[in-house]
């Protein structure tokens, strides 16, 4: 894979996860032998979109690496606001930086920054399209838990339409051994057709479903999402869709005893307080290793050597149709596709580019 930066959960295979993750068990184990990795080196945090978790790991792990870090959590006071556009601020800021944490409300936009970045840019989740730094997070307590990440039957449930976290999730579980899908949504929150696609072109069996109570017994892993609120156009649609799946502790009556219910947080109402007792709630353990295996990540990424930024800028009208992908606002982008299943999609939201 191009290790060079980290955009899409496309170039993560189990090899090169298995590889990373012995990095990280080193970590959680010799802590100390890491103090001083990454010392000298700057990471810069740039979160157009906010985020606890996702802001709060990258900068821990850059510190537990001896390492520094400056950015922002809310664009207003950068010129950001005063209109600069997404290269040049990617521009200047690796000029700065060993590494670029991005996160961004528009899909494609990570791997539209990378263009523009002389070092490492991490996605660090754009708009509803994919999140592979949690999904490392995923990976990494699954091995935890398990001792491996194949042959499992996975329960992902609730917003699957919007959520990026299960689009990366479950592309990268697909590519390993024996892993069962249960998409439990109902049918207006239903996995995006790209993922879908993908899944089918590798050979990958899924069933989508919409009850959560009869499929929790068959399940190795229960993955448990919000209503991502802010990512709905029509109010109404959010109103009828919210509060939908509710796990409480009923419900896991006849769950295995090794189930595994995760989440990748911030939880809303999805999961009542009642869980977080039960041995099987992993998802504080899960808030932790994203800490350990984003201090992996950036180990490896950050002695990556400067390379000089892109100055490539297109003119030519966006060809993408999706009002969400990074294309719409930051116009100059190369127009970049690529082929799926006969189709042409677009290489940053991976929205399918309709034709005529
Ligand atoms: C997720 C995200 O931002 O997509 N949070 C996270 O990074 N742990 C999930 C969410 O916001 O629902």
């Amino acid at each position: 894979m191009d290790v060079r930066h980290f955009v899409s959960i496309e170039d993560v295979t189990p090899e090169w996860f298995m590889d990373l993750h012995s990095v990280c068990r080193d970590m959680i184990q010799y802590p100390e032998r890491y103090v001083d990795a990454c010392r000298g080196q700057v990471m810069a945090s740039l979160f157009f979109e906010p985020s606890t978790r996702t802001n709060f790991s990258f900068q821990t792990a850059m510190m537990r690496l001896g390492g520094s870090v400056f950015g922002f959590s809310d664009p207003s006071g950068t010129a950001v606001a005063k209109g600069e556009s997404l290269a040049d601020t990617i521009r200047m800021v690796s000029a700065y930086a060993d590494a670029v944490v991005m996160r961004s409300p528009l899909e494609g936009a990570a791997a539209a920054g990378a263009l523009y970045s002389e070092v490492p840019l991490i996605n660090a989740g754009d708009g509803g399209h994919m999140h592979p730094t949690q999904t490392l997070t995923d990976l990494t307590t699954i091995c935890e838990k398990r001792g491996k990440v194949g042959d499992i039957t996975v329960g992902l449930c609730g917003d699957l339409k919007n959520g990026r976290t299960v689009h990366s999730l479950a592309l990268a579980l697909a590519r390993f051994p024996n892993v069962q899908f249960k998409f439990i949504a109902p049918r207006e929150m239903a996995m995006p057709g790209y993922v879908l696609e993908t899944l089918r072109e590798r050979g990958q069996r899924y069933i989508e479903v919409t009850n959560l109570e009869s499929s929790i017994p068959q399940l190795d892993v229960l993955y448990m999402t919000r209503i991502q609120k802010e990512r709905f156009t029509d109010p109404l649609e959010y109103e009828r869709n919210k509060g939908l799946y509710i796990l409480t502790r009923r419900k896991l009556d006849r769950a295995k005893e090794n189930l595994l219910i995760m989440h990748p947080l911030p939880r809303v109402d999805e999961i009542s307080r009642d869980v977080d007792g039960d041995p099987r709630a992993v998802y504080f353990d899960q808030a932790r290793y994203g800490m350990f295996i984003r201090m992996a990540l950036l180990y490896r990424l950050i002695r990556t050597p400067r390379q000089a930024a892109s100055a490539v800028y297109d003119l030519t009208p966006r060809v993408c149709g999706n009002d969400r992908c990074i294309t719409k606002t930051e116009e100059y982008l190369p127009n970049l596709t690529k082929g799926r299943n006969g189709e042409t999609v677009c290489t940053y939201c991976d929205k399918v580019i309709p034709t005529g």
